[in-house]
């Protein structure tokens, strides 16, 4: 495609993207989800005597970012493919301080009838090749307007600060650029990974 054609067609998904109930409905899910990080943490915090949150951070997916997502995944480039196929839209981050918060958190947001889980992917578990942790959480959550009631899936990523700094390294230096970078980087941050797993363990115990 057109480097014209697909700069047109972002800016049609821009128009829809930023209509304000879309914006509103997508606002609203993501802080029923950082409202019940908040929740749980003050019940872990009555159970062990700390909370698990260290921050947490939220975010909409921008419309080049949708664009480029849709592109890389062979759909069609427009906004009722997106709300239709991308389950990141509306995105929340819980980085908390161990692997042990992680799965109570899982634990407790399966057991809670309010949130629909759709999709849990493990990667600590069972890390990407190229080292990458976090436990992803999709779920529909449902948000009141007036009397209409809707769901929205809600990406909510669940990582130590440990996994978070190795990713948000890997962010800069070589997720979704392809075969631009060289081997041995590939290679380093695959390394990292696996330090950054032993330091997970170590701060367990
Ligand atoms: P994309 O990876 O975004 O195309 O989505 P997907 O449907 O394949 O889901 P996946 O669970 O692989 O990734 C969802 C999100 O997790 C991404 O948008 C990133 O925020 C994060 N993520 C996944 N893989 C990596 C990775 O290798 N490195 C980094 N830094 N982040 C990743
Ligand atoms: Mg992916």
């Amino acid at each position: 495609m057109g480097k014209f054609d697909t700069e047109d067609k972002i800016e049609q998904v821009r128009k829809e993207w930023q209509n304000a109930d879309f914006q509103e409905v997508h606002r609203l899910a993501r802080e029923k989800v950082l409202r019940n990080l908040r929740e749980l943490n003050g019940f872990y915090i009555v159970k062990t005597g700390h909370g698990f949150v260290r921050f947490v951070e939220e975010r909409m997916k921008t419309p080049e970012s949708i664009c480029g997502k849709l592109e890389r995944k062979g759909y069609d480039m427009d906004f009722e493919t997106a709300v239709e196929e991308l389950n990141d839209i509306s995105g929340v981050r819980c980085i908390c301080h161990s692997v042990k918060e992680i799965y109570w958190i899982a634990r407790q947001i399966g057991k809670d009838d309010r949130f629909e889980v759709l999709k849990v992917k493990d990667y600590v578990r069972k890390p990407k090749k190229n080292g990458y942790e976090s436990y992803h959480i999709i779920m529909n959550v449902p948000v009141k307007r007036g009397k209409k009631e809707e769901a929205v899936r809600v990406e909510l990523q669940l990582r130590t600060l440990i996994m978070d700094a190795w990713a948000s390294m890997d962010n800069r230096i070589c997720y979704k650029k392809g075969e631009t970078v060289p081997p041995q980087v590939q290679r380093q941050i695959e390394k990292y990974a696996k330090i950054g797993r032993h330091l997970d363990k170590l701060i367990e115990r």
